[in-house]
């Protein structure tokens, strides 16, 4: 009985099955409660000789346990084979997945970040929800100064003091709060003001405004830092130019104009036929801002310099309006990759 045993280990050993029932029906032949093989066996240990007993009972537990790995190894098999022998294609390129794409405004802003980062600025970031000395008193705005009028600061629960920032010249003055010079910082952020939408004004935008503050610094830096920011942003034979003009914080002050990227300053119909694109407000930092801010002006002297991002990204990518911004309409924003 022993020899027969061994014989059926060896079979059990060999047994190949390529479907369920297969292994059912091996299974059912060795371990069936009634008339399986195994099972038989079993039941003859009464007439086995004493001496043979213990041998008997060893062997007769392999193949018991034998069996039973056999039958779990093989529908373990098959389950794997389930998954991977399907009737797809596996040569066929698979289907591609819809990637967002950066909105054009985060694109800019980005761009412009990395080139004044390259001069050493760092991010700085504030509230969009202000109070008016962090927007207008400590950047020198007289109280009867009409940026204050209601129609251009959106103000909250009626209190004057509470507002959305027009501009992020206030993350500078918390900067100036903080921090001893020298300071060299950046504020990109959302902006509000009360105006009516159209394709050239919204009431919510995008700024980036930079602020250098150290000894000996002159309007010569700020032009020449913001030539090469030109220069990087529209390409290398930009031209600069600055035109007098007036801010509140900044003395003497100016509004830059480039040479119009789309037509090379020869005149079309985006710079109206002059040739130049206005771009950005700077200037000098008002001795009165530095002193209201805690720093001494008659040791630091500082340039400061706003732009929209709206504005940058438009003649970037040539958008005509505004709106389409705001709208999110994918038409819109999956051409920019
Ligand atoms: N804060 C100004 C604005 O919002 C821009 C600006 C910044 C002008 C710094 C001069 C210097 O229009």
């Amino acid at each position: 009985m022993i020899a027969k045993i061994k014989e059926l280990i060896e079979e059990v050993e060999k047994f190949k099955a390529s479907t369920t029932d297969e292994i059912e029906e091996f299974r059912i032949k060795y371990l069936s409660k009634k008339g399986g093989l195994v099972t038989e066996f079993f039941s003859e240990f009464k007439n086995v000789p004493k001496e043979e007993k213990k041998e008997f009972g060893q062997i007769l537990n392999k193949l018991k346990d034998d069996v039973s790995d056999k039958v779990n190894y093989l529908k373990q098999i098959l389950k794997s084979k389930d998954v991977i022998d399907t009737s797809a294609d596996l040569s066929l390129p698979g289907s591609s997945y819809k990637i967002g794409s950066r909105h054009p405004i985060s694109i800019t802003r980005n761009e412009i970040v990395d080139i004044f980062t390259r001069l050493g600025f760092v991010i700085s970031e504030g509230p969009e929800i202000e109070d008016d000395r962090h927007v207008f008193s400590a950047l020198n705005f007289p109280p009867e100064h009409p940026a204050r009028d209601m129609q251009d600061t959106f103000f909250i629960e009626k209190n004057p003091d509470i507002l959305l920032r027009t501009h992020t010249s206030s993350v500078q003055v918390r900067v100036m709060d903080n921090q001893k010079p020298p300071i060299r910082t950046l504020s990109p952020g959302r902006v509000f003001r009360n105006e009516a939408i159209s394709a050239r004004a919204h009431c919510i935008f995008h700024q980036i405004e930079g602020l250098y503050i150290d000894k000996d610094v002159s309007f010569a830096d700020l032009k020449q830092t913001l030539l090469y920011f030109a220069k990087e942003m529209f390409g290398e034979k930009t031209k600069i130019r600055l035109r007098p003009s007036y801010f509140p914080f900044t003395e003497p002050s100016a509004e830059m104009d480039i040479s119009c990227s789309l037509c090379g300053g020869k005149g079309c119909n985006v710079c109206k036929y002059t040739g130049w694109l206005e771009i950005l407000g700077c200037g000098m930092v008002d001795p009165n801002v530095l002193e209201s801010n805690g720093i001494d002006s008659n040791i630091y002297t500082g340039y400061a310099f706003g732009m929209g991002i709206e504005r940058i990204a438009m003649l970037k990518f040539g958008i005509k309006d505004l709106r389409l911004y705001f709208e999110n309409d994918l038409r819109f924003l999956s051409q920019f990759h």
